[in-house]
């Protein structure tokens, strides 16, 4: 897509190029733009002024929650604003743990961020155990053994939606199914998969969806949980002080209605304002062509890198996102990625917050390359041919 000029980072960095989308997007001048626009010119804390410009920051605030749940196909009272994916996570980990009790279950999968993992670790202190479901030589969870995990015990099974690490896309439908099937609670981490794939989470049936607005674009410091308003009365709010209360005596303290029970304190508004600036950009280009575009520059990648003599690419097939990982036997990935940098070029080198994925497919780290909607064939040919210069150095 010829939009490279609508990112300010790549007027002020002409050579760059970006491969490390899956750690995070670069922003478009219109959502640097809409926050901008409301510091100068309707800053104010929102829900509480009697004011002209309060109430404009209100409204453009309680707006993006509109815009998000649209983007959703949500209810408007559904979308809770968080810092990002990790504390939307956190949020339900810890609403969750007086409704478990000892002896439930958890299951995640071998292929979950770390911040899917470490909220459900703190809940074994109450002999609440978690499960792994393996994943296939595909590099997707195996649906199979997930289902074999499955026992009266299990409350909650919460997956990946798009692995950081291989790219692949996890069969939700029927994860969700099964969970419906034995009345298991469902939390998707769509960290990746929010700026690839389409999400409806009503077709999906979820319970909970989570999400980090600079994955999408939008700033770093916003993220969004989605909660089924059913859920709504009987989860604990996570954080508590101003905002979350509809009356404080001095013992007791009655909850603010949903969504915003479970947002205490000063919200990050203009966070939020750019999330939705970025939403809409998203839904200018559209994600059907963002994925057109994506798949194309994915098999002119992958096709080069198997060009690539004794190069390991892990589990990668045609349904898979626009993110690779490989391995090349001699040469250690961040002396790959640190010299590649010396040519402008950025890739992520490590276990991308994936230890348990890491030690399931016995490596210890990978290189990464996650692709996105201003990155070009032209780009490719040139990481390649960097990278075959880089290897010849290595070994
Ligand atoms: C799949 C997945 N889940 C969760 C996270 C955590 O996101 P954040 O650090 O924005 O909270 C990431 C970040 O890389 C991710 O890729």
């Amino acid at each position: 897509m010829d939009i490279k000029n609508q990112f300010p980072i790549f007027k002020n960095n002409p050579d760059l190029i970006y491969f490390d989308n899956a750690s995070t997007t670069q922003k478009p001048q219109c959502v640097i733009d809409a926050m901008v626009n409301f510091y100068s010119s309707c800053n104010a804390n929102v829900h509480r002024g009697a004011y002209k410009i309060a109430e404009q920051a209100t409204a453009q605030f309680e707006n993006s929650r509109q815009i998000i749940a649209k983007f959703l196909n949500a209810n408007e009272n559904e979308i809770i604003f968080t810092k990002g994916t990790t504390e939307s996570i956190n949020l339900i980990a810890y609403s969750l743990e007086s409704k478990l009790k000892p002896g439930d279950e958890i299951i995640i999968s071998e292929m979950e961020h770390h911040s899917n993992i470490i909220p459900w670790q703190m809940l074994q202190k109450n002999n609440i155990s978690i499960k792994y479901a393996p994943i296939n030589n595909q590099g997707e969870i195996d649906i199979k053994q997930l289902e074999s995990l499955i026992t009266t015990n299990t409350k909650l099974i919460s997956v990946i939606h798009m692995s950081n690490v291989l790219g692949s896309i996890n069969s939700l439908d029927q994860i969700i199914n099964l969970a419906k099937q034995n009345n298991i609670l469902t939390l998707i981490d769509a960290a990746q998969s929010i700026s690839h794939e389409k999400i409806n989470v009503q077709e999906l049936n979820c319970d909970f969806l989570v999400f980090s607005g600079h994955k999408i674009m939008g700033p770093t410091g916003v993220g969004v949980l989605y909660m089924k308003a059913k859920h709504a009365d009987s989860m604990e709010p996570f954080l508590r002080g101003g905002q979350m209360i509809k009356e404080v005596t001095k013992n007791n303290t009655t909850w603010n209605d949903f969504p915003w029970k479970f947002e205490a304190g000063t919200p990050n508004i203009a966070q939020v304002i750019g999330l939705s600036k970025s939403i809409e950009y998203i839904n200018e280009l559209g994600l059907d062509n963002i994925k057109i575009y994506e798949q194309d520059l994915l098999n002119y990648l992958l096709l080069n890198l198997k060009n690539i003599h004794d190069i390991d690419i892990l589990a990668h097939h045609n349904s898979s996102g626009p993110i690779v990982s490989f391995n090349i036997p001699g040469c250690h990935p961040y002396d790959i990625a640190k010299l590649l940098d010396g040519k402008n070029i950025c890739i992520r080198a490590g276990h991308h917050c994936a230890q348990i994925l890491m030690e399931s497919l016995k490596i210890n780290y990978t290189n990464r390359i996650s692709l996105f909607i201003y990155n070009s064939k032209k780009e490719i040919d040139y990481f390649i041919e960097h990278l075959l210069k880089v290897i010849t150095i290595l070994k």
